[in-house]
């Protein structure tokens, strides 16, 4: 293990503000039990001066942290050596402008952007923490490695594990919320898959215990690794747009990891003078699993430099159990009761002046279809950025011609039940997947025409519905 010269791990909170080694791995402080960062010693470290330094990374493809869409970056996150950095080639997305769906959230043309970060080797934006996470798991030398998911991480991590042969992958995933795309993934790469009765919360729970008591490397997004990451998300949005800061940046907020990292990225590139104004954040929640809601627009919990009011989240909390009231979404992905990375999502809340919305699973549908129709698709979780663009649109807090830059999270064919239930005319199918959540219309459906095997019908039928 080769001690880091600039990096080291330190808690959040000011009260405490405990360090540690990045040669140690740990998921909380051990003095305080509070969330920890990676952090820098910038002067060391000696960052580029100008982010169009990182033009420079595209001619030297054929190195493979170049290629990766992370580690070519690696000057913002230098907690390894660029040469121990593993990488399967994640971070090759795309910044796509879409104006059929900006119509349609009500934004002027040229002015809304799909980030989209299914693109990744294992079809969503986990593999950009997933390779944040390993090369900080091979340098302390893990064996193991687990996670709870909704099926994204545990997909990236079964992913990473197979390729590269560095881990054993052991997933845990609750009872029937987990979409067939995902769940295919994490068994046909051949993780161990533990599928406790619960939610997604309580396989969270296990799996820390499970973690500490076997000596396992856990990679949820409680780990900081896996955040430094997904920082790189921002610097190749920040790419797409030419290095020039859109308006607002808008994510699904589920465990609240990526809103975590994508405010560390903004406040580290204002610390550096790398941007000039940082952009403000909307994390959109689905109505049905709507806590960081709840906490920060309905009882106003806040940051508040790490001195804001956590009794009213444990409170609130109380609240949740005393009514048994759980997460419940079509938008599974994001069907989480307590967000692990809560305070880091306040804190970037407040670094980028953010607002918090819920949508429903019917505004999510419908988004998503007019994501697909105008662009390259995605899962229902990621279209509720869409979804909550068109809210913060109506509400007139975004202008129509704000820049913003919508992130998606996951591809679409990680959840062709939610699609397929949604297009088809199929009023049972409807019911079952889509109505037994809420949703009553589809209002963007795309149906499949039925036509008799025959030629002049098959004709008939394409000119009626040309
Ligand atoms: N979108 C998708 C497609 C996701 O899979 C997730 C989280 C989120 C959004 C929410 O992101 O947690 O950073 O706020 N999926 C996790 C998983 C929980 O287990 O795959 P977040």
């Amino acid at each position: 293990m080769v001690r880091s010269e600039v990096a080291y791990q330190k808690c959040i909170s000011p009260a405490c503000g405990a360090t540690y080694d990045v040669g140690e791995a740990h998921v909380a402080c051990t003095k305080c039990g509070d969330l920890l960062d990676v952090r820098y010693d910038w002067d060391r470290a000696a960052p580029p001066d100008d982010l169009r330094y990182f033009e420079q990374m595209w001619s030297q493809r054929s190195d493979p942290t170049r290629f990766s869409g992370v580690w070519r970056f690696h000057e913002l996150l230098p907690f390894a050596r660029r040469e121990d950095a593993v990488t399967i080639g994640e971070g090759q997305t795309l910044l796509q402008q879409a104006d059929e769906v900006a119509r349609y959230a009500g934004l002027n043309p040229g002015r809304l952007f799909l980030q989209y970060e299914g693109m990744n080797p294992s079809g969503s934006f986990k593999d950009n923490g997933m390779s944040g996470a390993f090369t900080h798991a091979r340098s302390i030398g893990a064996k193991q490695a687990a996670c709870a998911s909704t099926g994204n991480t545990s997909a990236s991590l079964a992913m990473y594990c197979s390729v590269t042969q560095l881990m054993k992958a052991i997933i845990f995933i609750g009872s029937g919320k987990i979409a067939y795309g995902k769940l295919s993934q994490g068994l046909d790469y051949g993780a161990l898959t533990v599928q406790i009765e619960g939610d997604f919360d309580d396989a969270m729970v296990r799996v820390k215990e499970v973690c500490r008591d076997l000596g396992i490397y856990l990679v949820n997004s409680v780990n900081p690794f896996r955040l430094e990451g997904q920082k790189t998300i921002m610097f190749r949005v920040l790419e797409g747009l030419g290095w020039e800061p859109p308006d607002w940046i808008v994510v699904p907020g589920g465990n609240l990891g990526n809103s975590s990292a994508f405010g560390k990225a903004f406040s580290e590139l204002a610390e550096l003078g790398l941007i000039e104004r940082i952009p403000r954040l909307a994390v959109i929640n689905a109505a049905g699993a709507d806590t960081l809601y709840q906490l920060y627009e309905t009882r106003g919990v806040r940051w508040q430099g790490g001195h804001g009011d956590m009794n009213l989240v444990t409170e609130y909390y109380r609240e949740m159990d005393e009514q048994a009231k759980k997460a419940s979404t079509l938008a599974s992905a994001i069907e989480i009761n307590r967000p692990v990375n809560l305070r880091k999502c306040l804190r970037a809340l407040e670094v980028c002046n953010g607002v918090v919305r819920q949508v429903s699973d019917q505004d999510i549908m419908d988004a998503k279809a007019k994501v697909g129709a105008g662009g390259i698709g995605c899962e229902p979780a990621s279209a509720a950025s869409v979804a909550g663009t068109k809210l913060l649109r109506d509400e007139g807090i975004i202008g129509a011609d704000d820049r913003v830059a919508c992130i998606l999270t996951g591809h679409l064919l990680k959840d062709p039940t939610a699609t397929v239930a949604y297009h088809a005319a199929d009023q049972e199918q409807f019911d079952r997947v889509l109505g037994s959540r809420g949703v009553r219309r589809a209002s963007f459906a795309n149906r499949p025409v039925l036509v008799p095997n025959n030629l002049d019908e098959i004709i008939k039928a394409i000119k009626l519905h040309n």
